[in-house]
């Protein structure tokens, strides 16, 4: 059974139909990501994941349970980690306290930062009294996954984490969600508009087109005639 399965799952902003009836199955432990031109529905596909969008009709199950309908504090808990487009870290707050609202949402809420965190992000120690404002969006991402990873999830779900961040920290970000996976198990979902970013980092891609999934497989069969059909601008 996927970790993270959608069936048929339909989703409005109040009258407008934004997704259609899309199915994704993700199985557990595999990078999959979601591909697709501006405005096809991505980013409303991971909230409703999250449960930040509703679900009009169709099933979102997770690891076996039925959450279509639940809360999203429940589902952080249940053990999906979402980092959102944009990164939404605190820009007032310090690094410290910005990692501390990641351990909020976990189930059993761990008393301190373990230091495993700094192993994945170790620039993160250098500035744990710097306001998160203060850094620079590359570094803004790697605390926005660090906070996501606090949450001790099952699955991450990353909107577009490389977005207006330079190449260095890209290679960077993609060292690190691949060692998150394959040191942890995590199961990860990536919406990414860098095509080549997502083939080095993914075994899977689905490619959305006007609120459907119209594509997906292996990113071994992710043709340059797919990429040119939906995701060539
Ligand atoms: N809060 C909202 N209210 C109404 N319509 C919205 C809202 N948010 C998004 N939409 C519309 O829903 C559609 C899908 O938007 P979404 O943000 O999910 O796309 P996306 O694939 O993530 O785009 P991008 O690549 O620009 O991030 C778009 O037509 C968008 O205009
Ligand atoms: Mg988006």
């Amino acid at each position: 059974m996927p970790l993270l399965n959608l069936t048929d799952v339909t989703v409005s902003y109040g009258q407008t139909p934004v997704l259609f009836n899309v199915d994704m199955a993700v199985e557990k432990g595999e990078i999959a990501c979601i591909l697709g031109r501006n405005g096809v529905g991505k980013t409303t596909l991971l909230r409703s994941v999250i449960g930040l969008n509703k679900v009009m009709s169709g099933s979102i199950v997770f690891d076996a349970d039925e959450i279509t309908k639940t809360p999203t504090y429940l589902r952080a808990r249940y053990g999906i980690s979402f980092i959102p487009q944009g990164r939404e870290i605190i820009p007032y707050l310090s690094v410290l306290d910005n990692l501390k609202l990641g351990m909020t949402a976990a189930k059993n809420k761990p008393k301190k930062i373990s230091e495993e965190i700094f192993e994945f992000f170790p620039m993160l120690k250098q500035h744990l009294k710097r306001q998160g404002g203060l850094l620079s969006g590359g570094q803004q991402q790697q605390l926005a996954i660090a906070r996501g990873l606090l949450s001790n999830p099952k699955i991450m779900l990353l909107d577009e984490p490389t977005e207006g961040i330079q190449p260095s920290i890209v290679q960077e970000i993609e060292e690190t969600l691949k060692r998150i996976n394959r040191e942890k198990g995590i199961t990860v979902v990536v919406v990414e508009q860098k095509i080549d970013f997502a083939r080095q980092l993914a075994q899977k891609f689905f490619i959305m087109e006007k609120g459907s999934v119209v594509a997906n497989g292996h990113t071994a069969d992710l043709t340059d005639a797919l990429v040119h059909k939906y995701l060539a601008v």
